[in-house]
């Protein structure tokens, strides 16, 4: 909000104004003081409510009125004549000079300065520009993909969207909901977070459309956004699909967590006959396995997660295959 005339100030131009003597009875100390206001977006020449500024009877009628309006940006506004009815006296309001916006200034001070054979006080008029629930909210961010580990807890936030809404108050109040809802995740109308709300285990990917509306009596409902979901497999159970008929293979990934030495993986014993476990490409491994038990072991420290092979071999099939 803007300040209007400091009042030290505004006295002495009082006083400047009526130095003339037959003037100087009936005037008052201080201003009269107004407040109204005007829908913002209003067409021009919307009157100020709640303005009306009564004058001297009959001697004003023809006075110059525009140029006698001093504050911040006078000019968005003009003054209207109000003859009022015979032998009463006539009023001055004010009427917008153009479409106002809140959102560049939501409230004006101004100051009515006449002649004083038009005013016995200056006038003080504050209009406020109510707001009108003119701005549709936005999401901040586009769409999203995101990836969560099939495993996840639930009550993970998987991600969090933001919107801005330049009205005010409740009109500018955002909230954030998803439609067609989910079974899995659940959207917390005033954070725009997105939680998990269910397993994943067995999913690929999930797909939600999010919308942002305002609090507004009619609201207003912003453009949606995306969000996917891909679904991870755990490092404890992704199985690639058999690549050769002699064994299994296994992708683990190995967390930068763990510390040298710590158990980090055994491989499921698939019942076969008999069978050993060994690691892929096991020149630079950052793991051992114990041939027997498919037990894998950290065998050096990891600065970032790491992927390793773990075969199944099983000594049935190679005899098969030996035939
Ligand atoms: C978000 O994704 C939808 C659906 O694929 C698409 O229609 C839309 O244009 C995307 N929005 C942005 C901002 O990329």
């Amino acid at each position: 909000m803007t300040k209007g005339p400091r009042e030290p100030v505004f006295h002495l131009l009082l006083l400047l104004l009526y130095v003339r003597p037959a003037c100087l009875s009936g005037q008052h100390r201080h201003p009269t003081r107004y407040f109204g206001h005007i829908a913002e977006n209003s067409p021009t020449g919307t009157p100020v409510d709640g303005v009306l500024i009564p004058l001297e009877a009959g001697v004003c009628s023809g006075a110059e009125l525009d140029g006698n309006l001093y504050g911040n940006y006078p000019s968005d506004f003009r003054i209207v004549y109000d003859s009022g009815h015979r032998e009463q006296r006539g009023n001055l309001f004010l009427v917008s000079a153009k479409p106002l916006d809140r959102e560049i200034i939501a409230m004006y001070e101004l100051t009515l300065e006449l002649p004083p054979m038009c005013q016995r006080r200056a006038a003080v008029v504050q209009v406020e520009v109510s707001d009108r629930n003119d701005n549709i909210p936005q999401f901040t961010s586009g769409n999203k993909t995101v990836e969560a580990d099939e495993l996840a807890p639930r009550g993970t936030v998987l991600a969090r969207f933001d919107a801005k809404d330049g009205d005010a108050d409740r009109n500018g109040r955002t909230t954030f909901y998803a439609s067609p809802e989910s079974s899995l995740l659940h959207v917390v109308p005033q954070t725009g977070q997105v939680r998990l709300v269910g397993s994943l285990l067995g999913v690929s990917q999930l797909t939600l459309r999010l919308y942002v509306k305002d609090c507004g009596d009619v609201a207003l409902v912003g453009e949606p956004v995306f969000l996917w979901v891909n679904v991870r497999g755990s490092s404890r159970a992704r199985r690639r699909p058999r690549a050769l008929s002699e064994g299994l293979t296994y992708t683990v990934t190995v967390s930068d967590h763990n510390r040298v030495g710590d158990l980090v993986f055994t491989v499921p014993d698939q019942k076969f006959e008999q069978r050993w476990f060994e690691v892929m490409s096991e020149a630079d491994s950052p793991v051992q396995i114990e041939r027997d038990s498919g037990r894998l072991y950290l065998a050096r420290s990891l600065l970032e997660p790491a992927e390793v092979v773990v075969k199944i071999q099983n000594l049935r099939v190679m005899h098969e295959q030996l035939k």
